[in-house]
């Protein structure tokens, strides 16, 4: 297992991600996305967004991050979206209470402690009040991290939802919040969506955008940031039906990681037994990140908790009505929520392989190679004239400016052809085209493929065919 520094450190070599703000020093908790990086996202927002809507009942829509401050009480975000939070007396350290606890569990398991460690865990998998978060930490004497001490203030719940305010003045009555999450402008949604898409139940409805949350630690990367894109789908079902949908769903989203070139072996089920205020049954699919395994998407079967929520906050009726029989009810939702930065980051960790290779000269060297899926991979073809002269960069210029018009292509002419397969495979693009001497006499190219390092020789005119097929 390669540490997470390496995927960092070749993330902002290659233009994947860089820090925000980077030449102000950085702002903590938030990232930007690079040339290559942007490509990434886009690759895989594509992706979910065609499994999820290219089917006939299952709706998109893009709703303000902004939304009326009622929303958030009706969603329990007001009163409830909080996490324990603790500090350090002596290093000013803030930490999220359960966060501290769990890392010392860890540490315990470490140290083959584990008696200490599991009855930790059993008092963990309980708690739910500050005091309970505060009464683990002292009496386990879990020091800090930072200074080594146990001089701890109280535990207190810290909101995460950033709040801003509509409009000149900063009082109450014009106080609003970035979005936490994206599914609550789909709830708000639900009857202007199936009215207007004209949908009977079983029906979803789905939505890829930015959520906010103002988290105690960010860390390790991508995974906690406080700005980040959500890919969520809410599917309004018949209560009773919510077992068979649940496990339905699970096995769609598990093979949509699949069909993007996701290890098996990398990905594992968590089952929730400490449910969230809405849920009756959750899941996260979980992938082994360098720092171990952590949650890339979550789904939940919510009931109808959301629906009647904003029923009786806002006064309005969010019923379903079956034509055929007159039945009226509240939907019950099953949930998919998905993080496209914290999926990215998995994806990037995915791919990262190094192997040991013999260059032109038979020297042994190492490779390191990005095995995107070419769906995903953020360029797809690399064109090469093999020397700058004879009319090879000509001929190779044409075909790029082709291929460009339908795959995001790229033009390297620096450097000896080796050097530039080992570019190409650093940022995981699939194919590298070379035109040579032959292409000139016979109109062919060769084709180098990135994993196998194989190449074949086709006429240039079925360049465009051939990567269709691949891709
Ligand atoms: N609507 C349900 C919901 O928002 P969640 O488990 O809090 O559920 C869903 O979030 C997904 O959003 C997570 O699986 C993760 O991929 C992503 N996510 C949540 N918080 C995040 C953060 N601070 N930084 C990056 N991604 C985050």
């Amino acid at each position: 297992m390669f540490k997470l520094e390496t995927i960092i450190s070749l993330a902002k070599r290659r233009g994947f991600v860089f820090q925000s703000s980077e030449i102000y020093g950085g702002l903590n908790g938030c990232w930007d996305y690079g040339p290559l990086g942007v490509e990434l996202l886009q690759n895989i927002k594509n992706a979910w967004w065609r499994e999820m809507t290219f089917r006939d009942n299952i709706e998109g829509v893009d709703a303000a991050i902004l939304m009326h401050p009622r929303t958030w009480d009706a969603s329990g975000h007001t009163s409830q979206f909080s996490d324990p939070m603790i500090d350090n007396k002596t290093s000013k350290a803030r930490h999220r209470a359960d966060n501290l606890i769990e890392d010392f569990i860890d540490k315990m398991k470490k140290k083959k402690k584990n008696d200490i460690a599991e009855k930790i865990e059993v008092e963990l998998e309980a708690a739910r009040e500050p005091a309970d978060f505060y009464n683990i930490i002292v009496n386990n004497q879990i020091p800090d991290p930072v200074s080594g001490t146990t001089d701890w203030t109280e535990v207190r719940n810290f909101n995460l939802m950033f709040k801003t305010f509509i409009g000149p003045i900063e009082d109450s009555s014009s106080a609003v919040y970035l979005r936490p999450e994206t599914a609550q402008g789909i709830f708000v949604n639900f009857k202007n969506v199936m009215e207007t898409g004209r949908q009977k139940v079983p029906f979803g409805i789905a939505q890829i955008g930015k959520a906010f949350r103002n988290e105690i630690n960010t860390k390790n990367f991508l995974f906690r940031t406080r700005e980040f894109e959500q890919m969520e789908m809410q599917y309004f079902i018949k209560p009773g039906s919510e077992q068979d949908w649940f496990e339905y769903w699970k096995e769609q989203r598990w093979n949509w990681y699949l069909s993007l070139g996701m290890k098996a072996e990398k990905m594992r089920w968590k089952v929730h037994n400490k449910l969230a205020h809405y849920a009756n049954y959750a899941v996260d699919i979980e992938f082994e990140f360098p720092f171990g395994f952590g949650e890339i998407e979550g789904i939940h079967s919510r009931t109808d908790f959301d629906l009647k929520a904003h029923q009786e906050f806002s006064g309005k009726k969010l019923e379903y009505v079956d034509t055929v029989n007159g039945e009226r009810f509240v939907p019950y939702v099953i949930e998919t929520s998905g993080g496209v930065s914290r999926s990215l980051m998995a994806f990037l960790c995915n791919a990262y392989d190094e192997e040991t290779v013999s260059d032109e000269n038979g020297k042994s060297e190492t490779r390191v190679v990005m095995r995107f899926s070419p769906k995903l991979a953020p360029i797809k073809v690399a064109v090469f004239p093999l020397v700058n002269k004879d009319g090879m960069p000509e001929k190779a210029q044409e075909i790029y400016q082709d291929l460009s018009k339908s795959f995001k292509s790229q033009y390297d002419t620096s450097g000896a052809v080796g050097r530039r397969y080992r570019r190409q495979d650093e940022i995981g693009t699939p194919f590298c085209v070379t035109i040579d001497g032959e292409t000139l006499e016979n109109g062919t190219v060769t084709i180098r493929e990135r994993d196998s390092m194989e190449q074949i020789r086709i006429s240039a005119d079925k360049i465009k065919q051939y990567l269709f097929e691949k891709i």
